[in-house]
């Protein structure tokens, strides 16, 4: 006789993660050229500056001694202090951002432990949480673990739709479980998955909805900046945090993963004061602080100015390789009717809509072509909507150019355009162009 082992009701709810799904077939598909794998590129990761700052940070003994000592829950106060001087830098901040107290500032062991803390903080099961559809679908297997209820706001070029988001929001209202909903989640520049930004016009409507609507109990806004520093083209809009004068609903999640080292897994939160506690106390049980020395790694180059010289190269790299995919989807799709895709104008992500007939989730005849005959992977775009979703479009896919060479890209989109055109033309006449 075996004893049972008894898993707690959270770990049963983390069971079938997309996330877990994706990394399966990443593994049983690794012949394939991957526009799936949403990874940094290889050569864009600093080896000579990580060493030289590590070689700088130990070369005295004493001082080498502290870093590689525990730091503290929210990470060293001096420390805190040189990433809001960076932030105010994003930020266009002349003052420094000095009246937002460093007791707000979180550093953690990537965005996605912020993420993570926040849903640990303020969900019970049965809470609710409005989404972005499409969004990053990583955040949404958190909120199902924690047994939220997900609610998908419809979005569009421009990002979540207030009015859609008003909609929602009054839905709740009417049937009475406004009380319930916890939290707004928006992914704000050049969103994983849809490459897409919210405009400049609706980032302070969108916040304006979540304090209409925190009547009894706080609605707090989430925004997720991961990509914010891979810009290609433009000016960055004001963050959403920005219009918060009341500095008590947005919470702001930074990272420095994409635009340095997912290696080194520094991020950085910015939390209204009334979370602080809470989120400490959390964090204070899961680690009672993230890796010190790789957070004077990261904070010693944006305090020499190397981080910046880095960020930049970057952004050229990957310039390059969003304009090659861009050019490659023209070339290699001209011809196949109903397909439609997004131009980011930052990220990693390429959004692609094909004829809803067509559709691309793991078990669909695309996938299979792609993967078994023509040798190329993407993410099937359904993983991007909560799960018990019944609408969920099944007929769109996130293509990175994050990882890929230009050759790479150039490949992967040919072998792409070959698969839609061979599943297109096993479909019953007439099924296969419904325009996107
Ligand atoms: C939108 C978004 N948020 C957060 C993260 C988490 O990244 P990290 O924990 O490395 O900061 C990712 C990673 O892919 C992401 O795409």
């Amino acid at each position: 006789m075996h004893p049972v082992v008894r898993y707690s009701e959270q770990a049963l709810r983390s069971a079938d993660q997309a996330i877990g799904f994706l990394m399966q077939q990443a593994v049983e598909n690794a012949d394939c050229i991957s526009l799936a794998a949403g990874l940094v590129d290889e050569h864009s990761l600093p080896v000579d500056l990580t060493r030289d700052t590590l070689q700088h940070l130990l070369q005295e003994s004493a001082a080498g001694r502290k870093l590689l000592q525990y730091g503290t829950t929210q990470g060293p106060e001096p420390l805190r202090r040189i990433f809001r001087t960076w932030l105010a830098g994003l930020e266009q901040r002349s003052d420094g951002l000095a009246d937002v107290p460093l007791s707000r500032f979180f550093l953690t062991t990537g965005s996605q432990q912020l993420l993570s803390l926040i849903v640990q903080a303020l969900f019970n099961p049965g809470d609710i949480c409005l989404v972005a559809a499409p969004t990053y679908f990583v955040f949404l297997g958190v909120l199902q673990a924690a047994g939220a209820t997900t609610i998908p706001v419809q979005s569009d070029e421009h990002g979540m739709r207030p009015e859609a988001l008003q909609q929602a929001l009054q839905a709740l209202e009417h049937s009475g479980q406004l009380p319930r909903v916890r939290l707004i989640y928006v992914v704000s520049d050049f969103e994983n998955p849809s490459g897409v930004s919210i405009s400049a016009e609706r980032r302070p409507e969108l916040l304006r909805l979540a304090r209409a609507y925190s009547r009894d109990s706080r609605i707090f806004l989430l925004e997720d900046s991961a990509y914010r520093e891979l810009r290609y083209d433009g000016d960055p809009p004001p963050s959403i945090w920005s219009f918060d004068h009341d500095q008590d609903t947005v919470i702001l999640a930074q990272t420095f993963s994409k635009s340095f080292s997912p290696g080194i897994r520094v991020g950085l939160g910015v939390l209204p004061q009334s979370l602080v506690k809470a989120v400490s106390d959390l964090k204070g049980n899961e680690d009672f602080g993230s890796a010190h020395l790789n957070q004077h790694i990261v904070a010693a180059t944006l305090k020499n100015g190397t981080y910046q010289q880095h960020v930049e190269r970057v952004r050229n790299s990957y310039r390059e390789k969003r304009d090659a995919m861009l050019r490659a989807a023209d070339r290699e799709f001209a011809g196949i009717p109903g397909v439609t895709w997004f131009r980011p104008a930052g990220g990693m992500y390429v959004w692609m809509r094909l004829p809803e007939t067509i559709e691309t989730g793991f078990h669909s005849a695309l996938f299979r072509q792609a993967t078994q005959t023509d040798k190329v992977m993407y993410v099937p775009g359904e993983l991007c909507y909560p799960q018990d979703w019944p609408q969920r479009p099944r007929n769109e896919m996130r293509l990175s150019f994050g990882v890929q060479s230009v050759t790479g890209i150039e490949e992967g989109i040919r072998r792409l355009a070959n698969a839609v055109r061979a599943v297109m033309a096993e479909q019953p006449a007439g099924g296969g162009a419904i325009s996107a």
